[in-house]
């Protein structure tokens, strides 16, 4: 695995990282990192492209083992095949779990959380509860107690949008947390969304626990996976929503009528990586942690901020203890990074740190500058 010596140059391939600001500015936002992914994404493209025909698509043979045989040795989460229902993305699949569930109009949602936890729900005309995340030691968690009372006061059919590894902050949530969510679920008839598209992205040593592997097989659970983020292949939209329990399965399957399906390449893509790409993602997930060990350096020397970088993901949550508007700050500096209004938290930011060293110590260096700027305006 190796950064791309100069991921500039991806302004030329229209990115949305790096082509939405100008030239001179750093774009460590959206989540994806400037790497290429594991060679034999290259090799799945080149032998399509040598055949050259690119007409309607079908589920491969083989996908949906290649993810059974994934979640079992790496998740120890033993599933049958007919579980999964292939989508075009973990966002879409989120989508679609609540086009399913029209009786269901009350929806709690952890904040701060990616923000299509809150737009999904939204477009969807529901009613949102937000379950508060704190920082409890290193991490950022929501309190049982208060999922609980919420789940209390709601007297119609609910859901919990549920992120494991969670972003931003990367809790990775132990089988007990998750036992205790999942009784509360169960009591009061909750459908649980797990969206877990970073659950191979962790970056110390704990293991994800899948929902489903805790929750019974006849509880209403939608566990969504994708290899977009492990392997880097954001760009070739292709998820799984894994759905034990039949009626749900169904009423999710029907949703899927006039959809757009997964792309043949797409299919692929994620098959060939699930099968070959492990020995590239361990040396990712050196490289990363040596990134995060990097801007956990950096933050020693600001007090004034709470990095969290979690267990988990390469992005690190950032909060100013002044109500500094962090974004604004740095955009002046020439760093764009994720405002935290969208997550929820408008004196926050996230920052990608899935780049080379070298334009990460850039963007630092920046950084301090910005806050340099802050200090003496208020000295
Ligand atoms: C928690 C979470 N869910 C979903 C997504 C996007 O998923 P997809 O591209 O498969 O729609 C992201 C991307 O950053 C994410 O962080």
């Amino acid at each position: 695995m190796q950064w791309h010596p100069n991921p500039n140059e991806r302004r030329a391939y229209a990115s949305l990282k790096w082509s939405t600001f100008p030239d001179a500015e750093l774009p460590l936002w959206v989540a994806d990192m400037d790497c290429a992914p594991p060679p034999c994404v290259r090799d799945t493209i080149n032998r399509s492209l040598e055949h050259g025909i690119f007409g309607y698509g079908k589920e491969p043979k083989g996908f949906r083992e290649a993810w059974v045989d994934h979640l079992h040795k790496t998740h120890q989460w033993t599933i049958d095949p007919d579980w999964i229902v292939p989508v075009a993305g973990v966002v879409p699949g989120m989508r679609f779990a609540l086009m399913a569930h029209p009786q269901i109009q009350q929806i709690l949602t952890p904040t701060p959380a990616y923000p299509y936890f809150k737009t999904v729900p939204s477009i969807e005309k529901r009613i949102e509860h937000p379950m508060a995340l704190t920082r409890v030691g290193e991490t950022l968690q929501p309190s049982l107690t208060q999922i609980a009372e919420t789940l209390e006061t709601l007297t119609e059919p609910s859901a919990i949008l549920w992120c494991n590894p969670h972003n931003p902050g990367g809790t990775v949530y132990s089988k007990q947390f998750l036992e205790a969510l999942i009784a509360t679920a169960s009591k009061h008839d909750t459908l649980i969304v797990s969206d877990e598209i970073w659950a191979d992205m962790i970056l110390n040593d704990k293991p994800h626990i899948p929902l489903g592997l805790v929750a019974s097989n006849d509880q209403p659970t939608i566990t969504l996976m994708a290899a977009t983020k492990t392997f880097n292949v954001a760009g070739f939209g292709c998820a799984v929503a894994i759905i034990p329990e039949p009626d749900t399965r169904a009423r999710y399957l029907e949703t899927q009528i006039a959809m757009p399906h997964v792309a043949p390449l797409a299919y692929a893509v994620t098959q060939s990586c699930l099968r070959d790409g492990w020995q590239w993602h361990r040396e990712l997930l050196a490289a990363l942690q040596h990134n995060r060990n990097t801007v956990i350096d950096w933050a020693k020397s600001h007090p004034e901020l709470e990095v969290t970088t979690g267990d988990a993901t390469f992005l690190a949550w950032i909060e100013s203890h002044n109500q500094m508007d962090l974004s604004e700050r740095f955009a002046a500096q020439g760093v764009r990074l994720s405002p935290g209004g969208p997550f929820g938290s408008d004196t926050a930011v996230r920052l990608n740190f899935g780049t080379n060293p070298a334009t990460l110590t850039e963007a630092l260096r920046r950084m301090d500058a910005a806050l340099l700027s802050n200090r003496e305006e208020h000295s």
